[in-house]
C-alpha cells in the first residue's frame, strides 16, 4: 500500500468516502504523480487580526442592499437551488443592516456558508469549524501535487517523467519542500509569492510565507496565465466573472495586471469585497453603487454591471464556473463577450449539460487553442480572440454583425426564466 492510500486509511473517519477517496488518489486519477512524491503534512490557519474593518463592513452592506434587486433570477443553477438557501441567515443579516452579524460572519467564514461553492473554508455539516483530519491530509496532498505542478506549467522544474527509469525516471521525482518550490516560482513571476491568511481554520500546505491553500495555488496559476494573454499591453483591462474568493485579482495586481474588474453574484462580492479590501487597502476595492471608476481600483459587481453595461476588455476570465451556471446566464455572458471582449480565457470541465466550446462555437465563433489544463485534471482550458464591433461603427449595424451567428443565443432566449428564485444570491 502507498504512503499517501496508508495515510488516508489510517484517519479512517468516514470509511465510505475514505475508500473512495484513497482508491482514486492511489490510482493518481486527480494528481500527476505517483503518491510517494506528494507531501501531506498540513496546516491550519490561525487568522489575522484584521483591523478596524467598520468602515469596510458598512460598505458592503449598503452596496449589497443596493444591488439585490432580485433580478437575475434566470439562473436555474445550484447557486440558487442548492447554494442560496445555505446563505439564507447572512443575506437576511445583509438586508437588515445587522453590523454586528454581518462582522461575524465576514471575519470568520468558517462558522457559515458564506464561502459555500467557492472556496473551502465553510462550517462543516456537524457544525465543527475545522475538517477532519483525513479530509485535511487528503486537501493538503491534492494543494501540493498543484504546486508542483505549477512549477512544471510554468518551467520553473522539470516534469516528472512516468516512462522513464534510472536517471530519467528521477525528473521531477522526490518531495522538495514547498518552500524550495517557491523559491522556484518567485523567479518566473517577478514577484514574492505570499500566502495571506486572514482567516482561522483554513486548511493548506504550510510554508514560510503562510499556509497555501488549494484555491490559493489554483490562483497563482490562473493570474500567469492572465498575465500571458494581456503581455505587452500594461494597462490590459481584464474582467473576471465568476470571480470566487478574489485570488486570481489578488495575484494578478501582484503580476502587474491593475485595471481588474470581477464580476459575480451578489452574495458572492460581499466575500471578495471584504478580502480583497481588507488584504489590498479598503480603497482598493470599489463596489456597487460606489463613486470613482479608477482603473487601478478592484471593481466588485454584480451580473448587471457587465450584463448591461458597455465598457470593453481587452480580456474575459472565467474559471470553474460557466458550465456550472444554467444554460441561460452563460449565455447572457457570451453574448456580451462577443461584443465587448478581445480575448475570452476559459477553465472549465465538460461534466455538465453543456460545455463552453459549444456555447463558443454557436456563437459563431472558435477556440484558437483548446488543451487540458495544466493543473486541474477534468478541466479544459480555451483561449478565445474575438473582433469586437468597432466602436466607430453606427450602433444598428455592429450590433446586427454580432447578431448574425448567433441563431443559438437567440434559441436560448426563449428559455423560460423561473418566476420565483431563493434569496442570499
Ligand atoms: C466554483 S466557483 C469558482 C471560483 C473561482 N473562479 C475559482 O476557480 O476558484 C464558481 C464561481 O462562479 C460564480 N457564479 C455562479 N453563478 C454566477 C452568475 N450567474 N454570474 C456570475 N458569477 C456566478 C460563483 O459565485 C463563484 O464565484
Amino acid at each position: 500500500m502507498n504512503a499517501l492510500t496508508r495515510n488516508v486509511l489510517e484517519s479512517f473517519e468516514l470509511p465510505d468516502i475514505s475508500k473512495h477517496l484513497a482508491s482514486r488518489l492511489e490510482h493518481s486519477y486527480l494528481c500527476h504523480r505517483p503518491d510517494d512524491d506528494i507531501s501531506f503534512d498540513y496546516g491550519v490557519t490561525k487568522g489575522q487580526y484584521l483591523g478596524n474593518d467598520e468602515s469596510l463592513v458598512k460598505r458592503i452592506i449598503t452596496a449589497y442592499q443596493g444591488s439585490f434587486t432580485g433580478q437575475h433570477s434566470t439562473v436555474e443553477s445550484m447557486w440558487f437551488t442548492w447554494i442560496g438557501p445555505m446563505k439564507e441567515p447572512i443575506h437576511e443579516a445583509l438586508m437588515e443592516g445587522d453590523f454586528p452579524a454581518v462582522t461575524e460572519f465576514l471575519r470568520d467564514p468558517s462558522s457559515s456558508h458564506l464561502f459555500q461553492g467557492f472556496d473551502n473554508l465553510v462550517v462543516q455539516d456537524d457544525g465543527s469549524q475545522l475538517v477532519p483530519k483525513y479530509w485535511a491530509r487528503w486537501m493538503a496532498g491534492w494543494t501540493y501535487d498543484a504546486l508542483r505542478r505549477l512549477t512544471e506549467a510554468v518551467g520553473a522544474r522539470p516534469m516528472a517523467y512516468p516512462e522513464g527509469s534510472g536517471q530519467a525516471g528521477k525528473a521531477g521525482s522526490g518531495v522538495p519542500a514547498p518552500d524550495e518550490l517557491l523559491r522556484d516560482l518567485d523567479d518566473s513571476f517577478g514577484f514574492r509569492i505570499d500566502f495571506p491568511n486572514p482567516f482561522q481554520n483554513e486548511v493548506g500546505i504550510p510554508t514560510s510565507r503562510g499556509t497555501a491553500t488549494y484555491r490559493a495555488v489554483h490562483a497563482l496559476y490562473q493570474a500567469w496565465r492572465v498575465k500571458q494573454l494581456v503581455e505587452g499591453k500594461p494597462d490590459a483591462k481584464v474582467l473576471e466573472i465568476g470571480a470566487g474568493l478574489g485570488r486570481s485579482a489578488y495575484y494578478a495586481r501582484k503580476m502587474g495586471i491593475k485595471d481588474y474588474t470581477l464580476i459575480d453574484l451578489h452574495m458572492t462580492n460581499v466575500s471578495q469585497a471584504y478580502y480583497l479590501g481588507t488584504l489590498c487597502g479598503y480603497d482598493s476595492v470599489i463596489l456597487h453603487g460606489e463613486d470613482g471608476a479608477r482603473a487601478d481600483a478592484f471593481k466588485i459587481m454584480p451580473p448587471d454591471f457587465f450584463l448591461e453595461g458597455l465598457e470593453t476588455y481587452d480580456l474575459i476570465v472565467n474559471v470553474d464556473s460557466f458550465t456550472e451556471m444554467s444554460f441561460a446566464a452563460a449565455s447572457a455572458y457570451m453574448y456580451e463577450i462577443k461584443k465587448r471582449a478581445r480575448c475570452l480565457l476559459s477553465i472549465n470541465h465538460e461534466a455538465n449539460e453543456f460545455t463552453v466550446a459549444q456555447m463558443v462555437s454557436e456563437i459563431g465563433e472558435e477556440c484558437r487553442s483548446r488543451t487540458p489544463s495544466w493543473i486541474r485534471k477534468g478541466y479544459v482550458e480555451e483561449v478565445v480572440y474575438l473582433l469586437m464591433p468597432n466602436p466607430e461603427e453606427p450602433q444598428d449595424i455592429a450590433t446586427e454583425k454580432v447578431k448574425s451567428g448567433n441563431k443559438w443565443w437567440r434559441r436560448l432566449a426563449a428559455v423560460r426564466q423561473p418566476d420565483a428564485k431563493p434569496k442570499g444570491l
